[in-house]
């Protein structure tokens, strides 16, 4: 089977000014040579600490932002390459969801003008648009008195699903959604992810799922994707990764998952320093800096995503690395959930403390 989308050496450095007048121009290593494939119907989701290059590889995958260089096909067309007008008849394909989606729905138009505006804009529904218009509520769990509403009338979750019945309306095959279920309330969130999962058995979607909270990953995933300063690396089926993590930096984000099992825990490993500047990241691999078992190749050598047994992972020695064991723990769930929380919101760095492994 060919994949539905493939990636290939994506690249996407942002040249910023800095200094006194703005005169040093440096680059902002965003995406740094990543390659993946997708198939249709599966669901990778995309992790990684705040400004490791989720979004920034959402954009591309729509070429809402164009490559540095590198090449992202999608169902074998290469994106990249497309003039405008491709471009336009390939997005009916590819559609992004978004955190806010009170920010993407404009304020000014209806639902159902919100909904037929895409129809229209690809020659689709001729004739029917009021009726499918009203499919795509359905679709969604609105009802169709909601037409003639405005956004500002509803709910952050009823804007949610209005944003993704928007996006319905072009039948995409693939579906970007960048944190679009953050911002909701906890219960709101999971109506919202069993809808997008009953969407996708329904209509063969595939999602590329960017999130920072691992147990909505875990809930909606067949695949992880996780990255670290603009990098991959490790990308495997959800039960692979989350049993047997290869790599030191999922290890340590791993760990700080409370287990099903009341007073289990993976022994919690505490990542050492600040995530460094993708415009100035380490020699070798990159997660060096911070690695329990860096050793004098690392500096030298960029390890390669390499894939063993359908796992992929980037990382020299990750056959002698030791995944952490599981301990018994007295520790308070909350107190577990908060240290995650602070591991993937960005600004605050992972607390420190004494590394521990098995
Ligand atoms: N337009 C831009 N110009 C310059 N730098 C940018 C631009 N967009 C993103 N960046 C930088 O690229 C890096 C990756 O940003 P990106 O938004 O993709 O991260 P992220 O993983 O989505 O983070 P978060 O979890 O906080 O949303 C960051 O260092 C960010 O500051
Ligand atoms: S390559 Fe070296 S520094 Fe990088 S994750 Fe593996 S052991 Fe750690
Ligand atoms: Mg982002």
């Amino acid at each position: 089977m060919s994949a539905l989308l493939r990636v290939d050496k994506l690249v996407k450095h942002f040249p910023v000014q800095r200094g006194l007048f703005g005169r040093a121009k440096v680059l902002i290593r965003a995406v740094d040579d990543l390659s993946f494939e997708l198939n249709a119907g599966d669901t990778m989701a995309l992790v990684g600490e705040s400004g490791c290059g989720k979004s920034t590889l959402g954009r591309l995958l729509l070429r809402l932002l164009d490559a540095t260089s590198g090449q992202v096909w999608f169902e074998g067309q290469d994106l990249m390459a497309m003039s405008a007008t491709q471009l336009r008849a390939a997005r009916r394909n590819v559609q992004m969801i978004f955190q806010d989606p009170y920010s993407s729905l404009n304020p000014r138009m209806t639902v159902e003008q919100t909904l037929v505006e895409p129809l229209a804009l690809h020659g689709l529904a001729e004739g029917r648009h009021r009726q499918r218009a009203i499919e795509l509520l359905d679709l969604v769990g609105l009802p169709a008195q909601y037409l003639q509403r405005y956004p500002h009338e509803f709910s952050g979750g009823q804007r949610q699903r209005i944003g993704i019945a928007r996006a319905l309306a072009v039948e995409p095959k693939l579906i970007v959604c960048d944190e679009a279920v953050s911002a909701l309330d906890v219960s709101i969130q999971a109506q919202v992810i069993n809808l997008l999962q009953d969407l996708r058995q329904r209509l063969n979607l595939a999602y590329v799922f960017i999130a920072h909270d691992l147990a909505v990953v875990k809930h909606i995933a067949s695949h992880v994707a996780v990255m670290y300063l603009g990098q991959m690396v490790e990308y495997a089926d959800k039960r692979s990764l989350f049993e047997a993590p290869r790599h030191p930096y999922t290890q340590a984000l791993l760990s700080a998952i409370p287990l099903p099992v009341p007073g289990l825990k993976l022994q919690r490993v505490f990542l050492q320093g600040d995530v460094p500047s993708p415009s100035n990241p380490p020699s070798g691999c990159r997660f060096r800096t911070r690695c329990p078992y860096a050793q004098e190749l690392c500096a030298r050598d960029v390890p390669q995503l390499k894939l063993v047994e359908g796992h992929a992972v980037a990382c020299h020695f990750w056959d002698t690395n030791h995944v952490p064991a599981v301990t018994t723990t007295t520790e308070v769930v909350n107190e577990r959930l908060l240290r995650l929380q602070q591991a993937f919101s960005g600004s605050v760095s992972v607390q420190q403390g004494t590394q521990v492994h098995a």
